[in-house]
Protein backbone atom coordinates (compact mmCIF):
# COMPACT_ATOMS: atom_id res chain seq x y z
CA UNK A 1 0.00 0.00 0.00
CA UNK A 2 1.26 3.41 -0.87
CA UNK A 3 2.25 5.60 2.17
CA UNK A 4 -0.19 8.38 3.75
CA UNK A 5 2.97 10.86 2.90
CA UNK A 6 2.53 10.18 -0.86
CA UNK A 7 -0.83 9.77 -1.27
CA UNK A 8 -1.38 13.57 -2.48
CA UNK A 9 1.86 13.74 -4.44
CA UNK A 10 1.70 14.44 -7.90
CA UNK A 11 2.40 11.39 -9.74
CA UNK A 12 4.63 12.89 -12.50
CA UNK A 13 7.16 15.86 -12.38
CA UNK A 14 5.19 18.68 -13.31
CA UNK A 15 1.54 17.34 -13.24
CA UNK A 16 -0.70 19.65 -11.06
CA UNK A 17 -0.99 19.12 -6.83
CA UNK A 18 -4.20 16.54 -6.35
CA UNK A 19 -6.86 17.82 -4.63
CA UNK A 20 -7.88 17.49 -1.21
CA UNK A 21 -11.41 17.82 -1.26
CA UNK A 22 -13.29 17.63 -4.09
CA UNK A 23 -14.21 21.10 -5.74
CA UNK A 24 -18.00 22.23 -4.49
CA UNK A 25 -20.32 21.95 -7.91
CA UNK A 26 -24.13 20.89 -8.77
CA UNK A 27 -24.23 17.40 -10.41
CA UNK A 28 -27.51 16.60 -10.69
CA UNK A 29 -27.91 15.51 -14.23
CA UNK A 30 -24.83 14.15 -16.67
CA UNK A 31 -26.75 14.61 -19.41
CA UNK A 32 -25.19 12.25 -22.42
CA UNK A 33 -24.35 13.75 -26.18
CA UNK A 34 -22.91 11.84 -28.78
CA UNK A 35 -20.47 14.13 -30.15
CA UNK A 36 -19.71 12.84 -33.71
CA UNK A 37 -23.63 14.21 -34.39
CA UNK A 38 -23.07 17.69 -36.20
CA UNK A 39 -26.69 18.45 -35.42
CA UNK A 40 -25.94 17.63 -31.31
CA UNK A 41 -23.06 19.38 -31.29
CA UNK A 42 -25.18 22.46 -32.51
CA UNK A 43 -27.32 22.48 -29.86
CA UNK A 44 -24.65 22.29 -26.89
CA UNK A 45 -24.68 26.33 -26.81
CA UNK A 46 -28.26 25.75 -25.15
CA UNK A 47 -27.77 22.65 -23.22
CA UNK A 48 -24.79 24.12 -20.79
CA UNK A 49 -27.97 26.36 -19.40
CA UNK A 50 -30.26 23.61 -18.78
CA UNK A 51 -27.76 21.08 -17.00
CA UNK A 52 -25.07 20.65 -14.85
CA UNK A 53 -22.72 18.08 -16.60
CA UNK A 54 -22.57 17.83 -20.54
CA UNK A 55 -20.74 14.60 -21.11
CA UNK A 56 -19.29 13.78 -24.53
CA UNK A 57 -20.02 9.76 -25.11
CA UNK A 58 -17.35 7.66 -26.80
CA UNK A 59 -17.72 4.69 -25.86
CA UNK A 60 -21.09 2.01 -25.59
CA UNK A 61 -23.85 3.63 -28.36
CA UNK A 62 -21.08 5.12 -30.23
CA UNK A 63 -20.94 3.19 -33.51
CA UNK A 64 -18.12 1.40 -34.59
CA UNK A 65 -16.78 3.24 -37.48
CA UNK A 66 -17.80 6.53 -35.57
CA UNK A 67 -15.06 6.17 -32.25
CA UNK A 68 -12.62 8.78 -34.02
CA UNK A 69 -15.39 10.96 -35.26
CA UNK A 70 -16.66 11.11 -31.67
CA UNK A 71 -13.49 11.97 -30.08
CA UNK A 72 -13.05 14.27 -32.78
CA UNK A 73 -16.33 15.59 -31.92
CA UNK A 74 -15.81 16.25 -28.65
CA UNK A 75 -12.59 18.03 -28.65
CA UNK A 76 -14.71 20.67 -31.20
CA UNK A 77 -17.31 21.11 -29.15
CA UNK A 78 -15.12 21.42 -26.11
CA UNK A 79 -12.75 24.22 -28.00
CA UNK A 80 -16.08 26.12 -29.03
CA UNK A 81 -17.71 26.50 -26.12
CA UNK A 82 -17.74 28.31 -22.92
CA UNK A 83 -18.97 26.06 -20.49
CA UNK A 84 -19.08 28.60 -17.66
CA UNK A 85 -20.33 26.72 -14.04
CA UNK A 86 -21.52 23.59 -15.98
CA UNK A 87 -19.20 20.21 -15.75
CA UNK A 88 -17.78 19.04 -19.16
CA UNK A 89 -16.67 15.48 -18.89
CA UNK A 90 -16.09 12.36 -21.27
CA UNK A 91 -16.45 8.79 -21.00
CA UNK A 92 -13.58 7.36 -22.86
CA UNK A 93 -14.29 3.84 -23.99
CA UNK A 94 -13.06 0.74 -21.97
CA UNK A 95 -9.13 0.70 -20.76
CA UNK A 96 -8.97 -2.72 -22.66
CA UNK A 97 -10.60 -1.34 -25.97
CA UNK A 98 -8.19 -0.44 -29.06
CA UNK A 99 -9.42 3.86 -29.11
CA UNK A 100 -8.43 4.80 -25.45
CA UNK A 101 -4.90 5.64 -25.54
CA UNK A 102 -5.95 8.09 -28.39
CA UNK A 103 -9.01 9.11 -26.47
CA UNK A 104 -6.75 10.19 -23.47
CA UNK A 105 -3.85 11.75 -25.42
CA UNK A 106 -5.92 13.40 -28.01
CA UNK A 107 -8.52 15.19 -25.64
CA UNK A 108 -6.32 15.90 -22.82
CA UNK A 109 -3.57 17.63 -25.24
CA UNK A 110 -6.38 19.12 -26.78
CA UNK A 111 -8.44 20.25 -24.21
CA UNK A 112 -7.59 18.91 -21.04
CA UNK A 113 -7.46 22.57 -19.32
CA UNK A 114 -11.31 22.67 -19.92
CA UNK A 115 -11.87 19.09 -19.04
CA UNK A 116 -13.36 18.38 -15.70
CA UNK A 117 -13.66 14.56 -15.33
CA UNK A 118 -13.14 11.53 -17.51
CA UNK A 119 -15.67 8.68 -16.72
CA UNK A 120 -14.18 5.27 -17.05
CA UNK A 121 -16.02 2.37 -17.85
CA UNK A 122 -15.81 -1.12 -16.70
CA UNK A 123 -13.78 -0.21 -13.75
CA UNK A 124 -12.87 -3.64 -12.70
CA UNK A 125 -10.32 -2.76 -9.25
CA UNK A 126 -7.82 -0.45 -8.25
CA UNK A 127 -5.49 -1.56 -11.13
CA UNK A 128 -7.43 0.60 -13.78
CA UNK A 129 -7.85 3.97 -11.63
CA UNK A 130 -3.80 3.41 -11.01
CA UNK A 131 -3.49 3.31 -14.95
CA UNK A 132 -5.50 6.47 -15.59
CA UNK A 133 -3.98 8.32 -12.68
CA UNK A 134 -0.83 7.99 -13.82
CA UNK A 135 -1.29 8.32 -17.66
CA UNK A 136 -3.41 11.34 -16.65
CA UNK A 137 -0.45 12.37 -14.36
CA UNK A 138 2.17 12.41 -17.28
CA UNK A 139 -0.34 13.76 -20.05
CA UNK A 140 -1.20 16.84 -17.18
CA UNK A 141 3.00 17.28 -16.96
CA UNK A 142 3.51 17.21 -21.05
CA UNK A 143 0.35 19.67 -21.58
CA UNK A 144 0.83 21.89 -18.36
CA UNK A 145 -2.53 21.46 -17.53
CA UNK A 146 -3.15 23.42 -14.23
CA UNK A 147 -6.22 21.87 -12.74
CA UNK A 148 -6.21 18.09 -12.09
CA UNK A 149 -8.50 16.00 -14.21
CA UNK A 150 -10.74 13.69 -11.97
CA UNK A 151 -12.16 10.14 -12.41
CA UNK A 152 -15.05 8.88 -12.23
CA UNK A 153 -15.79 5.34 -12.21
CA UNK A 154 -18.43 3.35 -13.84
CA UNK A 155 -19.68 0.73 -11.47
CA UNK A 156 -20.52 -2.10 -14.37
CA UNK A 157 -18.84 -5.72 -13.21
CA UNK A 158 -20.02 -8.03 -10.46
CA UNK A 159 -15.90 -7.79 -9.91
CA UNK A 160 -15.92 -3.83 -9.89
CA UNK A 161 -19.03 -4.53 -6.93
CA UNK A 162 -16.77 -6.85 -5.20
CA UNK A 163 -13.79 -3.81 -4.78
CA UNK A 164 -15.67 -1.01 -4.90
CA UNK A 165 -14.75 0.35 -1.60
CA UNK A 166 -10.80 -0.27 -2.93
CA UNK A 167 -11.63 1.61 -5.89
CA UNK A 168 -13.07 4.37 -4.25
CA UNK A 169 -9.78 5.07 -1.93
CA UNK A 170 -7.56 4.32 -4.74
CA UNK A 171 -6.78 7.75 -6.06
CA UNK A 172 -7.25 11.71 -4.59
CA UNK A 173 -8.40 11.63 -8.68
CA UNK A 174 -11.42 10.04 -7.64
CA UNK A 175 -14.72 11.90 -8.13
CA UNK A 176 -17.21 9.52 -7.41
CA UNK A 177 -19.31 6.42 -9.17
CA UNK A 178 -22.02 5.64 -10.81
CA UNK A 179 -24.14 2.78 -11.34
CA UNK A 180 -24.24 1.15 -15.07
CA UNK A 181 -27.49 -0.94 -14.46
CA UNK A 182 -26.73 -2.44 -18.07
CA UNK A 183 -23.37 -3.79 -18.42
CA UNK A 184 -23.79 -5.03 -14.65
CA UNK A 185 -26.83 -6.94 -14.86
CA UNK A 186 -25.13 -8.66 -18.32
CA UNK A 187 -21.82 -9.41 -15.90
CA UNK A 188 -23.76 -10.95 -13.24
CA UNK A 189 -26.15 -12.84 -15.89
CA UNK A 190 -29.10 -10.97 -14.21
CA UNK A 191 -32.21 -11.40 -16.54
CA UNK A 192 -33.50 -8.53 -17.43
CA UNK A 193 -33.35 -6.53 -20.88
CA UNK A 194 -33.99 -3.38 -19.18
CA UNK A 195 -31.37 -0.68 -19.11
CA UNK A 196 -31.99 0.28 -15.33
CA UNK A 197 -35.44 0.54 -13.46
CA UNK A 198 -37.40 -2.57 -12.06
CA UNK A 199 -38.72 -5.46 -12.74
CA UNK A 200 -42.22 -6.85 -12.67
CA UNK A 201 -40.77 -10.57 -11.92
CA UNK A 202 -38.66 -9.05 -8.85
CA UNK A 203 -41.47 -9.45 -6.39
CA UNK A 204 -42.69 -10.27 -3.16
CA UNK A 205 -46.30 -12.33 -2.64
CA UNK A 206 -48.05 -10.82 0.11
CA UNK A 207 -49.37 -14.25 2.84
CA UNK A 208 -52.28 -16.05 1.66
CA UNK A 209 -55.43 -14.96 3.77
CA UNK A 210 -58.01 -15.97 1.27
CA UNK A 211 -57.80 -12.78 -0.30
CA UNK A 212 -57.29 -13.61 -4.37
CA UNK A 213 -55.17 -11.90 -6.15
CA UNK A 214 -52.64 -11.90 -3.43
CA UNK A 215 -50.94 -8.48 -3.35
CA UNK A 216 -47.42 -8.51 -4.99
CA UNK A 217 -45.18 -6.04 -4.35
CA UNK A 218 -42.08 -5.23 -6.59
CA UNK A 219 -39.31 -4.81 -5.49
CA UNK A 220 -36.01 -2.76 -6.65
CA UNK A 221 -33.09 -4.91 -8.52
CA UNK A 222 -30.64 -2.12 -7.57
CA UNK A 223 -30.98 -1.38 -3.86
CA UNK A 224 -28.19 -3.27 -3.27
CA UNK A 225 -25.75 -2.03 -5.30
CA UNK A 226 -26.81 1.45 -4.75
CA UNK A 227 -26.48 1.09 -1.09
CA UNK A 228 -23.16 -0.55 -1.54
CA UNK A 229 -22.00 2.52 -4.04
CA UNK A 230 -23.35 5.36 -1.72
CA UNK A 231 -21.17 4.22 1.42
CA UNK A 232 -18.18 3.17 -0.81
CA UNK A 233 -18.65 6.75 -2.01
CA UNK A 234 -19.45 8.92 1.11
CA UNK A 235 -16.92 6.59 3.54
CA UNK A 236 -13.93 8.66 0.66
CA UNK A 237 -15.78 11.78 0.37
CA UNK A 238 -17.02 10.87 -3.04
CA UNK A 239 -19.93 11.22 -5.09
CA UNK A 240 -22.27 8.81 -6.03
CA UNK A 241 -24.54 9.05 -8.66
CA UNK A 242 -27.33 6.61 -10.58
CA UNK A 243 -26.76 5.87 -13.82
CA UNK A 244 -28.73 4.85 -17.02
CA UNK A 245 -32.59 4.79 -17.44
CA UNK A 246 -33.20 3.95 -20.94
CA UNK A 247 -37.10 3.69 -21.45
CA UNK A 248 -37.90 7.21 -22.14
CA UNK A 249 -41.22 6.94 -22.48
CA UNK A 250 -42.10 6.00 -18.89
CA UNK A 251 -41.36 9.47 -17.15
CA UNK A 252 -43.00 8.01 -14.22
CA UNK A 253 -40.86 4.65 -13.71
CA UNK A 254 -37.38 7.33 -14.44
CA UNK A 255 -38.48 9.86 -11.86
CA UNK A 256 -39.20 6.49 -8.96
CA UNK A 257 -36.00 5.20 -9.80
CA UNK A 258 -33.99 8.43 -9.91
CA UNK A 259 -35.68 9.28 -6.23
CA UNK A 260 -34.75 6.18 -4.39
CA UNK A 261 -31.13 6.68 -5.82
CA UNK A 262 -31.83 10.41 -3.92
CA UNK A 263 -33.29 9.16 -0.75
CA UNK A 264 -30.09 6.43 -0.44
CA UNK A 265 -27.53 9.15 -1.04
CA UNK A 266 -26.66 9.78 -4.80
CA UNK A 267 -26.10 13.15 -6.20
CA UNK A 268 -27.18 12.70 -9.21
CA UNK A 269 -28.17 10.66 -12.37
CA UNK A 270 -27.48 10.37 -15.95
CA UNK A 271 -29.54 12.05 -18.45
CA UNK A 272 -30.01 10.41 -22.03
CA UNK A 273 -33.00 11.93 -23.38
CA UNK A 274 -33.55 15.88 -23.11
CA UNK A 275 -36.97 14.68 -21.15
CA UNK A 276 -35.03 13.37 -18.32
CA UNK A 277 -33.45 16.85 -17.73
CA UNK A 278 -36.23 18.11 -15.87
CA UNK A 279 -36.90 14.87 -14.02
CA UNK A 280 -33.66 14.81 -12.89
CA UNK A 281 -33.42 18.47 -11.53
CA UNK A 282 -36.42 17.92 -9.66
CA UNK A 283 -35.48 15.08 -8.31
CA UNK A 284 -31.91 16.26 -7.18
CA UNK A 285 -33.32 19.38 -6.02
CA UNK A 286 -34.62 18.75 -2.38
CA UNK A 287 -38.35 18.44 -1.62
CA UNK A 288 -39.58 22.64 -0.95
CA UNK A 289 -41.81 21.07 2.08
CA UNK A 290 -38.14 18.94 3.41
CA UNK A 291 -36.27 22.11 3.45
CA UNK A 292 -38.99 24.19 5.39
CA UNK A 293 -38.63 21.33 8.30
CA UNK A 294 -35.30 20.67 7.85
CA UNK A 295 -35.27 25.00 8.44
CA UNK A 296 -36.90 24.71 11.41
CA UNK A 297 -34.89 22.40 12.66
CA UNK A 298 -31.96 23.75 12.79
CA UNK A 299 -33.32 26.93 14.06
CA UNK A 300 -34.99 25.15 16.90
CA UNK A 301 -31.37 24.19 17.97
CA UNK A 302 -29.31 26.67 17.08
CA UNK A 303 -25.98 24.83 18.52
CA UNK A 304 -26.74 21.58 16.90
CA UNK A 305 -26.85 19.91 20.46
CA UNK A 306 -29.50 18.85 22.85
CA UNK A 307 -33.50 17.70 22.03
CA UNK A 308 -36.47 19.58 20.98
CA UNK A 309 -39.85 18.41 19.87
CA UNK A 310 -40.80 19.73 16.24
CA UNK A 311 -44.37 19.08 15.09
CA UNK A 312 -44.71 15.82 17.65
CA UNK A 313 -41.41 14.96 16.29
CA UNK A 314 -38.66 14.26 18.08
CA UNK A 315 -35.27 15.95 17.39
CA UNK A 316 -31.59 15.89 18.27
CA UNK A 317 -27.79 16.29 17.73
CA UNK A 318 -28.44 13.45 14.44
CA UNK A 319 -31.50 15.16 13.05
CA UNK A 320 -29.53 18.14 12.94
CA UNK A 321 -27.25 16.30 11.23
CA UNK A 322 -30.02 15.21 8.76
CA UNK A 323 -31.39 18.43 8.49
CA UNK A 324 -27.96 20.36 7.63
CA UNK A 325 -27.37 17.32 4.23
CA UNK A 326 -30.60 18.87 3.17
CA UNK A 327 -30.69 22.68 3.94
CA UNK A 328 -27.15 22.83 2.70
CA UNK A 329 -27.77 21.05 -0.42
CA UNK A 330 -30.90 23.76 -0.97
CA UNK A 331 -29.23 26.49 -0.20
CA UNK A 332 -26.33 25.29 -2.83
CA UNK A 333 -29.18 24.78 -5.81
CA UNK A 334 -30.56 28.29 -4.75
CA UNK A 335 -26.96 29.69 -5.56
CA UNK A 336 -26.97 28.55 -9.11
CA UNK A 337 -31.05 28.56 -9.90
CA UNK A 338 -33.44 31.59 -8.95
CA UNK A 339 -35.86 29.84 -9.46
CA UNK A 340 -35.90 27.29 -6.78
CA UNK A 341 -34.14 29.81 -4.19
CA UNK A 342 -37.75 31.53 -4.30
CA UNK A 343 -39.26 28.24 -3.95
CA UNK A 344 -36.99 27.53 -0.76
CA UNK A 345 -37.68 31.13 0.37
CA UNK A 346 -34.04 32.05 0.30
C1 LIG B 1 -24.01 2.00 -18.50
O1 LIG B 1 -22.97 2.16 -19.06
C2 LIG B 1 -24.61 0.73 -18.27
O2 LIG B 1 -24.00 -0.26 -18.71
O3 LIG B 1 -25.69 0.69 -17.67
MG1 LIG C 1 -22.11 0.33 -19.62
Amino acid sequence: MKLARSFFRPLAIGAPEPMRDLPVRLERMIHFVPPHIEKVRAKVPDLIHEVDVVLGNLEDAIPLDQKVAARKGFIAMAKANDFGQTGLWTRINALNSPWVLDDLTEIVGEVGDKLDVIMVPKVEGVWDIHYCDQLLAQLEARHGIRKPILIHAILETAEGVKNVEDIAAASPRMHGMSLGPADLAASRAMKTTRVGGGHPEYKVLADPDGTQPRAIYQQDLWHYTIAKMVDACAANGLKAFYGPFGDFADAQACETQFRNAFLLGCAGAWTLHPSQIGIAKSVFSPDRDEVAFARKILEAMPDGAGAVMIDGKMQDDATWKQAKVIVDLARFVASRDPDLAAVYGF
